[in-house]
């Protein structure tokens, strides 16, 4: 085959670039992702001006159920600030193997739901092993959601919560976004990521977020900065409301 002459090829690009700014025309630029070659921890993958992190695979599943995890992290101060009512209906993205999904059903109880999504089947299982050990599985949605959709009923979530989990979306607009729909009017999106701006942090520098880069990422969708809560150890807590 010919190889395309140079001016083709760049009438090719700009259309491929029409094209795709046509097709979701509510994409602001600044939002666009780049391409460069991958760090040791990364995909390659720039969106605004950080590279994604890699996913963290089901193989590393007993990390997160660690017996030191609530004492380092102190999960019980997140799952006291989240102040969750009977009754709510909350989004746990990136579940992983249900670490805070069986907490906050044990807070939303018999009336309330906890939508697990997931992209990998693998935690999946292993989520719903430990609910139905837990005695929690009637209270929980498990969802296999792709690299780009959670899979969640538009306007039907009151608090979505994303634990260490946003900075290794691939997709980070499409997931937003789709996370955004999925709220209720007034609902939470309460980013929990390890705090980037903390070198004493032990924690892969890909897998940490500054409280500056959440905001400027979230400031592309129609949502309020609420606060950010700073009283865990290694990490911040980040509160958005859906406009
Ligand atoms: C570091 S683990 C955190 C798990 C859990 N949030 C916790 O704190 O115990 C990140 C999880 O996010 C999942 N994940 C990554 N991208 C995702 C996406 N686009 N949608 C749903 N889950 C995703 C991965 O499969 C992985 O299980």
């Amino acid at each position: 085959m010919r190889p395309m002459s140079s001016a083709r090829s760049i009438l090719a690009l700009a259309l491929a670039v029409t094209v795709a700014f046509a097709a979701d025309p509510a994409r602001p630029p600044e939002a666009a992702y780049t391409t460069r070659p991958r760090t040791r921890d990364g995909i390659g993958k720039i969106y605004f001006g950080r590279e994604i992190a890699q996913v963290m695979g089901h193989q590393g599943a007993g990390w997160l159920e660690r017996p030191s995890r609530e004492a380092e992290e102190r999960t019980d101060l997140l799952l006291e600030a989240l102040a969750l009512k009977p009754g709510e209906i909350v989004a746990d993205i990136g579940a992983g193997t249900g670490y805070f999904s069986w907490r906050m059903a044990q807070k939303v109880g018999d009336t309330g739901r906890i939508h697990a999504i997931e992209i990998q089947q693998e935690m999946l299982d292993l989520l719903m092993a430990n609910m139905r050990r837990r005695g929690v599985a009637d209270r929980i949605v498990p969802v296999l959601g792709t690299v780009q959709d959670p899979k969640l009923p538009p306007a039907s979530i009151d608090t979505i919560l994303v634990v260490d989990v946003y900075h290794e979306f691939d997709f980070p607009f499409e997931m937003a976004r789709a996370m955004i729909a999925a709220l209720k009017p007034g609902g939470r999106l309460v980013f929990v990521e390890y705090r980037g701006e903390d070198p004493a942090v032990p924690i892969k520098p890909l897998h940490k977020l500054t409280e500056a880069q959440v905001k400027k990422e979230m400031s592309v969708h129609p949502v309020t900065f609420e606060r950010t809560l700073s009283l865990l150890p290694q990490q911040h807590i980040i509160v958005f409301r859906k406009t």
